[in-house]
């Protein structure tokens, strides 16, 4: 069959993920373009995220026998195709009209794994419903314990394989690019899990400060963290950690892998680079827990460096965005396909024929 290059939604320009990333933003309204590229107060870890894997060089091998090579591996005990997964991104329906529904399509004809947010804007059963891939469900602990224990329960029925618990957005990080756009969420994007919950709210008076007093009434601590552990069997991953000592404490609270991330650089500003925080995390685990690395992956080659410095995996945020506003599900099979036929790429120039050979000799000292 031919495909009539005129009916296909993907612009002939588009070859790589920073190509759907330029598109989006021609075609999103301005405030949605600055809350989905969102960085908090002037942007240096977002920025940071990309030098670290910008300034990290491969070392390149040759002749190496390459039969039966593959990207396959196993994550929480199960087959995983290839080492890209598709991060929590909430709201999808401002990006594409049919939101999580086309990613779930776009991530079930290519078997990534995908990690359906708290703040979908499809419900958990109905993506459930659309998937044929393995899907986790990302939790932000709700003000009340009935409602986070809801949204487990409703997780558990609908057959997502594990519970990532996002802990470092508690509060909202300095989102100036937003405040400058003005960006209101349009009322048919709509966080339907949530709807009705309690919402921490500010009981700060004069000259109180309203983090302190309210916001902050809601946010987990470990103490909720080994609640959750106690009421499910599901494997849960922490994410949001770039300290080894939080590392270290999610370890001993039972947690079954760490998403070493820093939001993409939209909380708190100038933490470090996702991939440095991977070094510092990867030495002090030591491989007791699987590592995922999310935060400015773009290219196949940051995969593999995000491997080598000792992740499992890694994800992707904000391209899942770029790509599903420029052409939708079609675009987002198109933005994994390409990455993953980037990270064949390289695994096969560094001489890497399996996941396992991956190690910090793919590096070039620095
Ligand atoms: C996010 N992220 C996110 N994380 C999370 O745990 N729950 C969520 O609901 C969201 N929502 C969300 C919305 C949007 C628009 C973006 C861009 C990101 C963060 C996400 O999971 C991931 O940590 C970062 O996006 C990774 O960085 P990159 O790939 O965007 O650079
Ligand atoms: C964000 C929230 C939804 O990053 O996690 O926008």
């Amino acid at each position: 069959m031919r495909v009539d290059p005129a009916a296909s939604p993907v612009p002939e320009d588009v070859v790589a993920a920073l190509d759907y990333e330029r598109h989006a933003r021609q075609r999103l309204p301005a405030d949605v373009w600055a809350y989905i590229a969102g960085a908090g107060a002037d942007g240096l870890t977002r920025r940071w995220n990309r030098e670290a894997f910008d300034s990290r060089r491969l070392s390149g091998r040759v002749l190496a026998d390459m039969s039966g090579a593959s990207t396959a591996t196993t994550l929480l005990g199960a087959h995983l195709p290839f080492p890209i997964l598709l991060a929590p991104v909430a709201h999808q329906k401002l990006a594409h009209p049919d939101g999580e529904l086309a990613t779930v399509i776009a991530a079930s004809a290519c078997a990534a794994w995908m990690t359906v947010s708290t703040l979908a804007s499809a419900t958990i059963e109905d993506i459930a419903e659309a998937s044929q891939t393995t899907l986790w469900f990302q939790l932000y602990m709700q003000a009340e314990r009935a409602a986070t224990l809801g949204l487990v329960r409703r997780a558990e029925a609908a057959g997502y394989k594990a519970l990532v618990v996002t802990v470092d957005a508690s509060i909202n990080g300095v989102r100036n690019d937003e405040q400058r756009a003005g960006f209101r969420m349009p009322p048919h994007v709509r966080p339907v899990n949530v709807e009705g919950f309690k919402a921490p709210v500010s009981r700060a008076g004069p000259g109180e400060s309203p983090v302190f007093k309210g916001l902050l009434d809601s946010a987990p601590t470990w103490a909720d963290i080994d609640w959750l552990r106690s009421e499910t069997d599901l494997p849960i991953l922490i994410k949001g950690v770039v300290s080894p000592k939080d590392a270290e404490l999610a370890i001993a609270a039972g947690m079954n892998g760490i998403i070493v991330s820093n939001h993409g650089g939209r909380t708190l500003d100038t933490l470090p680079a996702s991939l440095d925080a991977l070094e510092a995390v990867a030495a002090r685990v030591e491989g007791r827990v699987p590592l995922l690395l999310d935060g400015g992956v773009r290219r196949g080659t940051d995969v593999l460096k995000a491997l080598a410095v000792g992740a499992s995996a890694v994800m992707i945020g904000q391209p899942i965005m770029h790509a599903l506003a420029v052409a939708g599900a079609v675009g987002v099979l198109h933005l994994l396909t390409i990455l993953r036929a980037e990270f064949e790429a390289a695994m096969a120039m560094t001489g890497c024929a399996t996941i396992d050979d991956i190690d910090r000799d793919v590096l070039w000292p620095s």
